[in-house]
């Protein structure tokens, strides 16, 4: 059986012969399908990338039918249960799990790069009082590429691994001041004594105690959550770091722009969602009939649906289990009971059993989040932390791969066909 494909063009009735490989075929194959020899050649149409595999990436693995999800082969139940986040950021930046003396350089190097210019902290100062956190987040990573001319250095591995350190140290401790600047409390400043998790709960939460002590359980269900967040393959925020970064521009600068659309709403938005929708819904009772509003296509059932998930979401289901170890702490969510209940009907209602939709890493997260005493502002925030090691493992891998260029699509033309300008006086 040969891995090819034999393509007809009615047009011409001429046969064409496109390798197969992976199950897939190259694009720009297509081209030498032509009615003229001066036809640009046979294009696919693909909006929204639902069927077009833009690299080869040998990080996360998610099998959506199965409800897979691994990180360089490893389950993200096993990480979850064995790792710690900086762990796996280590994995999913470097292919391997590191030996212990790797893993104490690693995670030193991430401590000791918390700290930002203090101008960096004056930039902060300036943000209106109610600003949103994801927005200051997104700007001062941006902001970032100006403090380290060096980030320029795309081709050299050195300068590339010291943004890493900083990128994956600095985005909690842009988060923690953001928040500091909106509660209008002083900025709270690292403690390198303290876990990856511990120290941004201390720059969240650190009053006038001389040393801040995180609770343990709440400091644990962080880092898993920062785990589940960490890479999620082509989604809408990495394809965005993987095109900006095509450009060879400085990794803050493409961190930023990935950091902006995880942002919105259908994506890194939608745990924040989630909770003003629950507590629009307001009691059990109300149920029936904001699902009938979902039915009738007004309202979406927000943490619900997966571009590539038709399964329970994996990482639903551990956060699920993450949430009853911080309500143990913080008592129950109020809001927990009606997402149960929605879940509960969602999944034995038609409609969403026909479309496959299922509950996402969003549906919970936000629930732990809120029992944590984070601002709903701030859950965007939390998921971009996790993400940042992904966006870092995955613009890395794309720099280094000889098969990308400069991201950019083709398009179908359709407007006007070419005419001539028409003075304003003229015009009718
Ligand atoms: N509530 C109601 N209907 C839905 C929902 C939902 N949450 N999600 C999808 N559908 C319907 C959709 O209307 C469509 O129905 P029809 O075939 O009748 O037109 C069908 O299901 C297929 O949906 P789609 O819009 O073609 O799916 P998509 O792959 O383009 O969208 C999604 C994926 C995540 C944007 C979408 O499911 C959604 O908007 N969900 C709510 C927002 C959300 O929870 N986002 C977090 C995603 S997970 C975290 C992350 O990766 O950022």
């Amino acid at each position: 059986m040969a891995d090819t494909l034999s393509i007809t063009d009615n047009r011409t009735g001429k046969v064409y012969e496109v390798p197969i490989k992976d199950d897939t075929i190259r694009a720009t194959d297509l081209r030498k399908i032509k009615v003229t020899d001066d036809d640009f050649g046979l294009m696919t149409y693909d909006p929204a990338f639902m069927n077009t595999a833009a690299c080869r990436s040998a990080i996360t693995f998610i099998d959506g039918d199965k409800g897979i999800l691994e990180y360089r082969g490893y389950p993200i139940e096993q990480l979850a249960e064995h790792s710690t986040y900086l762990e796996t950021a280590y994995l999913l930046l470097y292919g391997e799990l590191p030996t212990q003396s790797e893993l104490d350089t690693w995670t030193f190097h991430i401590t000791h790069h918390t700290i930002l210019h203090e101008n960096i902290k004056n930039l902060m100062d300036g943000f209106r009082y109610n600003a949103h956190p994801m927005g200051m987040l997104i700007s001062t990573v941006a902001a970032l590429s100006t403090f380290y001319p060096d980030a320029k250095e795309i081709g050299n591995p050195e300068a590339r691994r010291k943004q890493i350190y900083r990128l994956i140290a600095k985005v909690i401790t842009i988060a923690g001041f953001g928040y500091r600047h909106i509660t209008g409390m002083p900025f709270a400043y690292p403690d390198n004594d303290l876990s990856y998790a511990g120290n941004f709960l201390n720059m969240m939460f650190k009053m006038t105690e001389v040393r801040y002590k995180p609770n343990p359980a709440l400091e644990h269900a962080l880092d898993v959550l920062f785990i589940l967040h960490a890479d999620h393959e082509q989604n809408c925020s990495t394809s965005a770091m993987r095109s900006i970064g095509s450009s060879h521009v400085d990794p803050y600068s493409a961190l930023a722009g990935a950091a902006a659309a995880l942002y919105g709403p259908l994506h890194g938005g939608a745990n924040e969602e989630v909770i003003k929708m629950l507590t629009e819904i307001g009691s059990i009772q109300n149920i029936p009939a904001f699902i009938k509003r979902v039915q009738d296509g007004e309202v979406k059932l927000m943490g619900f649906g997966h571009r590539v998930y038709k399964n329970y979401d994996p990482r639903a289901k551990i956060i699920k289990r993450v949430a009853d170890e911080v309500f143990e702490v913080t008592g129950k969510n109020p809001l927990l009971k009606i997402a149960l209940e929605l879940e509960r009907i969602a999944l034995s209602d038609d409609y969403f059993v026909k479309r496959k939709l299922y509950p996402n890493v969003d549906f919970y997260s936000g629930l732990i989040y809120q029992a944590m005493k984070f601002p709903m502002d701030m859950f965007p925030v939390l998921f971009a932390i996790g993400r940042t090691s992904g966006w870092l493992a995955q613009w890395q891998e794309m720099l280094l791969d000889t098969d990308q260029k400069i991201s950019r699509p083709r398009q179908i033309y359709s407007g006007a066909a070419r005419r001539d300008y028409v003075n304003l006086a003229e015009r009718p």
